[in-house]
C-alpha cells in the first residue's frame, strides 16, 4: 500500500526538502498551502520535478475547518506539521499572529486529527528556540533541558510541544516532537542570518552591493543542513513508539564566525563591509545554542552528512550562480 503523507508548510525550506525525500521513498505527498496574493510565491521553493508529483490543498493553521476538510479527504498515514510564522525577530512585531499560527495552529491540527483520523502519526516541528537561555552544565541542550523561551515564537513553540505531549498521553495518539536546532540551505529565506550573509557577501564580491547590515554578531548557533534534518523527521515517524528527539550537529559557531568564514571564502575582509544596525537586534536574545543529539543517533540511527563549512560552500555556490548570470 502506498503511504500518504501530509505536510503543512510544504512551501517552506523544510517542506520542500521533506517532499523530495518522501517522493523518493514512494509516498503519495500532499501539501497544505496558505493563500498568498502572489500565486507563484506559494510554490517557489519546490523544484519542478518534485512539484509535478505533489497534491496541494488550500488550508490555514488558524482555520480548523479548513484542516478538517483536508484531513477527511486525504486520511494521511503521516502528518508533518511544519507550518509556522517561523521568524524569531518578526515574532516580536507580530506576537499575536505568531501565537495563533505557530501555537494555536498546532492545537487546531491536533483536534482536527483527533476528530477525523486519530490513527495518523504526527510529527511536530519543535525548535531549539524553546530552550531560551537554559544550558545544561556540560554546555549542551538536550531533550531534558528545561524550556524558558525568550521570544513570542519560542513561547508559541513551547505551547505546541506541550500540547502535543498532552494529546499523546491523554488520547494515545502517535505524536512525536522534533526539537530541531537551526538548519539552513540555499532554500532558506534570505531574512535568516545564514542566507542573508551569503547572499549579500556574494553581491559585495561581484560589485553589486557595498556593505551588509547585521544585528548581534556574538550570538552562537548550532547550524546544520535542512536536507539532513528532514531525514530525522522521517525517521522519527518510523518508530514503533512516539517520542521526542533533538536534532543538531553538536557544534556551535558565533554569527561573527559565520560572517568571517563566508567573506574569507570570497577573499574579502569582513571587517570592511559589515555594519551593525540595531534594527536587527531582538528585544531579548537567545545567546547560545549547542545540541546533544545522542538520542537521535542511538535510537533513530540518524547522522548528519553536511558540516558547517560544506553547507555554507553550497550556499555560496548557489548565490554565485544566481548573480553571475
Ligand atoms: N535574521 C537575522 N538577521 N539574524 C541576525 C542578524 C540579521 O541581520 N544579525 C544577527 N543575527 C543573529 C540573531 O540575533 C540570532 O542570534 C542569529 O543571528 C540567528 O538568527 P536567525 O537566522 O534569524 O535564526 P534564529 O536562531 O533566530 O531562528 C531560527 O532557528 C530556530 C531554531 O533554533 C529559525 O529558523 C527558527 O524558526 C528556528 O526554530
Amino acid at each position: 500500500m502506498i503511504k500518504k503523507a501530509l505536510i503543512t508548510g510544504i512551501n517552506g525550506q523544510d517542506g520542500s526538502y521533506l517532499a523530495e525525500l518522501l517522493i523518493s521513498k514512494g509516498y503519495e505527498v500532499w501539501g497544505v498551502l496558505k493563500r498568498n496574493s502572489v500565486a507563484e510565491n506559494q510554490t517557489a521553493r519546490i523544484p519542478n520535478d518534485i512539484f509535478k508529483h505533489l497534491k496541494l490543498e488550500y488550508a490555514d493553521m488558524t482555520d480548523m475547518s479548513s484542516l478538517i476538510k483536508v484531513l477527511i479527504k486525504i486520511q494521511p498515514d503521516e502528518i508533518y506539521n511544519l507550518a509556522a510564522q517561523s521568524h524569531v525577530r518578526i515574532s516580536f512585531d507580530q506576537p499575536i499572529y505568531t501565537a495563533n499560527a505557530t501555537g494555536m495552529g498546532t492545537l487546531n491540527l491536533l483536534e482536527a486529527v483527533r476528530l477525523t483520523c486519530p490513527n495518523s502519526k504526527i510529527y511536530q516541528a519543535g525548535s531549539s528556540e524553546m530552550f531560551g537561555n537554559n544550558i545544561d552544565k556540560d554546555g549542551y541542550q538536550r531533550e531534558t533541558t528545561p524550556m524558558s523561551p525568550v521570544s513570542p515564537y519560542g513561547c508559541a513553540k513551547v505551547f505546541s510541544h506541550n500540547i502535543c505531549t498532552n494529546y499523546r498521553n491523554s488520547y494515545g495518539m502517535f505524536i512525536s516532537n522534533g526539537i530541531l536546532f537551526n538548519h539552513e540551505s540555499p532554500r532558506r529565506g534570505t531574512n535568516f542570518v545564514t542566507n542573508k550573509v551569503v547572499k549579500e557577501a556574494v553581491k559585495i564580491k561581484l560589485g553589486l552591493s557595498k556593505n551588509i547590515k547585521l544585528g548581534n554578531l556574538d550570538a552562537s548557533r548550532d547550524w546544520g543542513h535542512a536536507k539532513d534534518y528532514v531525514k530525522c523527521m522521517w525517521l522519527i515517524l518510523q518508530q514503533d513508539k512516539p517520542d521526542d528527539f533533538v536534532c543538531s550537529t553538536g557544534i556551535s559557531h558565533t554569527v561573527k564566525d559565520l560572517v568571517a568564514y563566508v567573506f574569507n571564502e570570497l577573499d574579502l575582509d569582513w571587517t570592511q563591509y559589515v555594519l551593525v544596525d540595531k534594527k536587527y537586534m531582538r528585544p531579548e536574545e537567545l545567546e547560545f545554542l549547542k545540541g546533544d543529539c545522542l538520542k537521535a543517533k542511538t535510537i533513530l540511527g540518524w547522522k548528519h552528512d553536511y558540516t558547517f563549512e560544506t553547507m555554507l560552500n553550497e550556499m555560496i555556490t548557489y548565490w554565485k550562480k544566481v548573480y553571475e548570470k
